[in-house]
């Protein structure tokens, strides 16, 4: 397996180590607080910041946010041959996932690479330089192909793919973007195979981590997906939770 070291999902530095903009003036506070006998009060607050940034900084880096991941149930496609389809693929985190836990099959990479995806990823290579690097540094490009699409309207026949996987897209969207997204996905994949939907969970990581403020996961709970998901036609074969994420084995 290629070192982390030599991937790089793009997410802006703010994102995994933004803390350290609260850490350094919290621990500058501090050290005069404590050289210069500040109130008690005071000390207590600023060393309680100093230790949140550090313990928040951990968790989110812990939660892994620029690193592999790994598939959060060994369940997904185990016949673990064919062509899959990631939905929302950006850099190429959930492709690679996907590839290296399952080593003799093939996946569609698909993206809009829009507006968004610059804010998100931010500027330097394009969105697509970027996923074909991924791709080529953690040496699974020849098994892999980019295509440029809006996930509400897939080019692609009905019933052309052994399995999908999608993580942290499809909860990007609207209402009628969800719906329009998984009945696509459902048009598109083999009648009794695997879809691995993965969204991001307000879980007690990503509030720690993010502190109460800026905590996000959006307000659809578990009932919501599970009402879109049957709408659409799913099966819902398990349902979990990883760090950070909420997940979903369905089966057409
Ligand atoms: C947070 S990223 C997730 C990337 C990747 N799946 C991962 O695991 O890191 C969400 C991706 O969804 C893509 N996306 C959002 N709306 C889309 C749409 N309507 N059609 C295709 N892709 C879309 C964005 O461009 C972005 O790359």
């Amino acid at each position: 397996m290629t070192a982390n070291a030599s991937l790089d999902f793009g997410y802006p530095w703010w994102l995994s180590f933004g803390h350290l903009v609260i850490l350094i003036p919290a621990l500058a506070a501090l050290a005069a607080a404590l050289r210069f006998r500040w109130p008690r009060w005071l000390v207590i607050l600023l060393g309680a910041m100093t230790i949140w940034s550090v313990a928040a900084m951990g968790a989110l880096n812990y939660v892994g946010i620029n690193s592999r991941g790994t598939l959060p149930t060994p369940n997904f496609f185990t016949a673990g041959t064919g062509k899959v389809l990631d939905i929302g693929a950006g850099t190429g985190r959930s492709s690679i996932m996907l590839l290296e836990a399952r080593p003799k099959a093939t996946l569609v990479a698909l993206d809009h690479f829009g507006e968004s995806f610059k804010s998100h990823f931010g500027h330097g290579p394009t969105p697509q330089e970027r996923l074909q690097a991924n791709l080529n540094a953690a040496g699974v490009a020849n098994r892999a192909s980019i295509t440029t699409s809006d996930m509400r309207k897939l080019p692609f026949d009905d019933a052309s793919f052994d399995a999908i996987i999608s993580a942290y897209a499809v909860d990007h969207l609207n209402r009628d973007g969800v719906k329009q997204s998984l009945a696509e996905a459902h048009r598109v994949l083999k009648p009794g195979s695997d879809f691995l939907l993965m969204l991001v969970h307000n879980d007690r990581w990503i509030k720690f981590a993010f502190g109460p403020a800026l905590s996000h996961g959006g307000t659809r709970n578990r009932l919501w997906w599970n009402d879109r998901l049957k709408e659409a036609g799913f099966q819902i074969a398990e349902e979990g939770t990883a760090p950070a994420t909420l997940y979903f084995l369905l089966r057409r």
